[in-house]
């Protein structure tokens, strides 16, 4: 009887445990590469990729949590998802549940995206009296952080309140004149509408990092207006005696060109730094046309030629370069998208990987950025 159990348990490990032991789950493009980008990046900073269904599946999530550490949701997040688009106080918080879980069992950490924004939003948070506004702003950040406690590590709790460009004729720099106006939190509340957010996140759970969030912050002048932004909103909460910025980072979100100049790059990292606030590089990816050219490559995840693609991982590899020297002021690093194929800017064909999910010369470059810059 015994020698029978022993057979049976015997023939069982052989026929699946073994067999799991032994075989990889998946042959994915990923698999093949030995290396770990989230390894290389180990001392500098955590390295990250947005969260979405579609990564979650197939090849995807190899390349995923294969390379990186740390993921922030493309959509998912956003107040039209979380918030339901006509009833003020009910929430769809289901499917983005689901995808942090699957994140947080990965072992990767959630950083959220977004609070106030002005696009994304159901129209009945900013329709009403400022008294009714100011109480659904409340309300939802208050909601959906309580929701999240202890799972998500870090909020954009407000993202892009500035204009989109702040063109070199105009030297207004007092941050309050450069808000979009159009914006429907700055339409219902004015300038006061981003103390209040970041006040009320603060509250409403004092463990999550503070994020201002937004783009062209390579441009010195829309720079300068978002440090003086942070400034004066931290030196007025911290002469209340509270010890913490109330604005902890500045998330820099890095949807750049082949154009892009990493020394302004760096000068604006520089800049954040020297107001006592770290930086994120939040939306990271390079498009192979100059940014504002108004085309962008030849169609939808393009051929392009090797001179495009050269010149492209030329580009990451001087902003890894300069990522890496401001290490000790850098939150995360997180790219928007894994292939040209599925980016939202594919016809830029930004993105690390091909639409065959091909590492590209782009991916080497930020694998090693000295040898991609020696060539
Ligand atoms: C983009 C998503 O990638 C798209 O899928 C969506 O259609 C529009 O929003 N700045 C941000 C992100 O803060 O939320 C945007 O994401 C890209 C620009």
């Amino acid at each position: 009887m015994k020698t029978k159990f022993i057979a049976f348990f015997l023939l069982v490990f052989l026929t699946f445990g073994f067999s799991n032991c032994v075989t990889p789950k998946k042959s994915g493009p990923a698999k093949q590469e030995t290396i770990a980008l989230k390894d290389i990046y180990k001392d500098y900073f955590p390295i990250g990729n947005i969260l979405t269904g579609r990564y979650l599946m197939g090849d995807y999530v190899d390349i995923l949590t294969t390379h990186f550490n740390i993921v922030t949701s493309e959509n998912d997040m956003k107040p039209d998802s979380l918030a339901s688009r006509l009833k003020p106080g009910e929430y769809n918080f289901g499917s983005a549940d689901r995808l942090v879980d699957e994140a947080l069992d990965y072992g990767m950490a959630v950083h959220g995206h977004t609070l106030v924004w002005f696009k994304q939003t159901p129209a009945w948070m900013t329709t009403g009296t400022p008294a009714q506004v100011r109480t659904n702003m409340v309300n939802y950040i208050n909601a959906v952080l309580a929701h999240y406690k202890g799972r998500v590590l870090s909020w954009d709790v407000v993202n892009e309140a500035f204009n989109e460009n702040i063109n070199p004729g105009n030297q207004d720099l007092s941050w309050r004149t450069q808000l979009r106006e159009d914006s429907p939190w700055f339409k219902a509340l004015g300038a006061d509408h981003i103390e209040l957010a970041f006040r009320t996140a603060r509250a409403a759970d004092p463990d999550v990092v503070l994020y201002y969030n937004d783009y062209n912050l390579d441009n010195q002048r829309k720079a300068q207006v978002t440090a003086n932004m942070i400034k004066e909103i931290n030196d007025k909460y911290k002469a209340e005696g509270n010890k913490r910025n109330l604005i902890e980072v500045v998330g820099m979100q890095a949807h750049y060109g082949t154009a892009t100049n990493a020394s302004n790059v760096r000068a604006s990292i520089e800049k954040f730094r020297d107001i006592g606030v770290k930086i994120a590089i939040s939306e990271l990816d390079v498009e192979m046309k100059s940014v504002g050219s108004g085309s962008f490559g030849a169609g939808r995840n393009s051929f392009t030629t090797d001179v495009e693609q050269r010149i492209q991982a030329i580009t990451y590899a001087q902003l890894f370069n300069v990522f890496k020297e401001y290490k000790d002021h850098i939150t995360h690093v997180i790219m928007w998208g894994i292939d040209d194929e599925f980016s939202w800017k594919s016809r830029g064909n930004p993105c690390l990987w091909d639409g065959e999910l091909k590492p590209k010369q782009a991916f080497w470059a930020v694998v090693d950025p000295n040898k991609t810059l020696r060539l």
